[in-house]
């Protein structure tokens, strides 16, 4: 695993035996693709069988990037300098005119595993890797859903996300233009969370509330509703269900079953200490059969999304600039203090893992602004 020495204290830049969602429906193809997760550069491609592959996007020969023009040529990977084919394990197999092939000359892969139109890989040790940790979002493959998906890469740390879906009082303020309502009805809202292991749930109710007026024209409500979010983090992902409904009809876990749908899911990739490749998919259980209403959806995603986008950067970029003033938090920071204390403790966990078994520790550049990051306790 790799540490960082900050303020002369070893602490981890990312949580490397996790998984974190590598892609989601068809971003992986028969095309080699570059990606930078937890720093690592890796390349991931689709075989001719359908099978997903990642491996370190470096050539063990002479180190050249394999997704720099690289091939895939059926069961393996072809370096696109001297023609080294590697297969989905990261073995060399074939070396163009010559009969033998050092077993040296190998390189990393990382488990993966597609669920449910998602791509999850694992960063850290892969005899830690275990599938079953992988939650299912069945709203990809269930016929009463249609889903759309989006990518945006944000210039800062992952965890800002975290902080942004986990304190939605943003909402009102951050995205006036978009799905902002009105910061008065929205101040009454019912706030519970819960953490369990290394998940931790909030819920907001706001019960008898104003229909906001896309609402109505989504789902012909008549008068006042009832509104529940409910938002789940784990470590490198979110997923938030969103139901209306009318008034009344949330008592007794209604809210699970009745009104109008919407699951989200939020995939939060750490890319560098800086960088975070986000990835949301919108799933909904109304007049699936409307193409333009999903198009009208993704649309405003996509802007609400960028809204969140622009002013996280700013806030990295601010960060940055003052590394060492601690945050100050508020009631509204439950949530993401439970979410941060999550995360503190599984890096430490791997920090104190690697020190006990002397495992190869690489320093990585001192992440700029991550000294902010995590001065940010509740
Ligand atoms: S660097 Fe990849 S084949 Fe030579
Ligand atoms: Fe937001």
């Amino acid at each position: 695993m790799r540490a960082v020495e900050l303020d002369g204290k070893r602490e981890s830049a990312f949580i490397f035996n996790n998984w974190y969602i590598a892609g989601t429906g068809g971003d992986i193809t028969g095309e080699p693709l570059a990606r930078r997760i937890c720093d690592i550069p890796l390349v991931l491609f689709r075989t001719r069988s359908g099978a997903v592959a990642a491996l370190e996007d470096r050539c063990a020969h002479r180190g050249m990037a394999l997704s720099a023009g690289g091939k895939c040529l059926g069961e393996t990977i072809q370096c696109p300098y001297h023609g080294l084919e590697f297969d989905t394990g990261g073995i060399c197999v074939r070396i163009p005119g010559l009969e033998r092939v050092s077993p040296d000359m190998r390189i990393r892969s990382f488990p993966v595993v597609e669920k449910d139109a998602v791509v999850w890989i694992w960063m850290g040790d892969a005899a830690g890797a275990d599938p079953a940790r992988i939650p299912s979002h069945p709203y990809h493959s269930d016929s009463s859903y249609v889903w759309s998906r989006g990518v945006l890469e944000v210039n800062a740390n992952w965890e800002f996300l975290n902080d942004n879906l986990l304190d939605l009082t943003h909402v009102q303020y951050a995205h006036r233009n978009t799905i902002g309502g009105n910061p008065d009805e929205d101040a009454r809202a019912q706030i519970k969370v819960q953490r369990n292991g290394r998940r931790v749930v909030l819920t907001r109710w706001l019960r008898d509330t104003a229909c906001p007026p896309f609402h109505k024209q989504l789902y012909g409500f008549k008068g006042r509703i009832d509104r529940v979010q409910e938002v789940e983090f784990t470590p490198g992902y979110i997923f938030l269900h969103s139901s209306s409904m009318d008034v009344g009809d949330s008592v007794d876990e209604g809210w699970r079953r009745k009104g109008m749908h919407f699951y989200q899911m939020h995939a939060i990739t750490p890319q560098t200490p800086t960088r975070t490749l986000y990835m949301f998919t919108m799933s909904r259980n109304f007049k699936t059969e409307d193409r333009a209403l999903t198009e009208q959806i993704h649309a405003l995603s996509m802007r609400t999304f960028e809204e969140d986008k622009a002013m996280l950067e700013v806030q990295q970029a601010r960060c940055t600039e003052y590394p060492d003033i601690p945050l100050v938090a508020t009631k509204h920071d439950t949530a993401t203090a439970q979410a941060r204390r999550i995360v503190r403790e599984m890096m430490a966990e791997e920090v104190a893992g690697d020190q006990r078994s002397g495992s190869g520790v690489k320093d990585l550049p001192r992440p700029v602004g991550t000294a902010a990051v995590n001065n940010l306790r509740a």
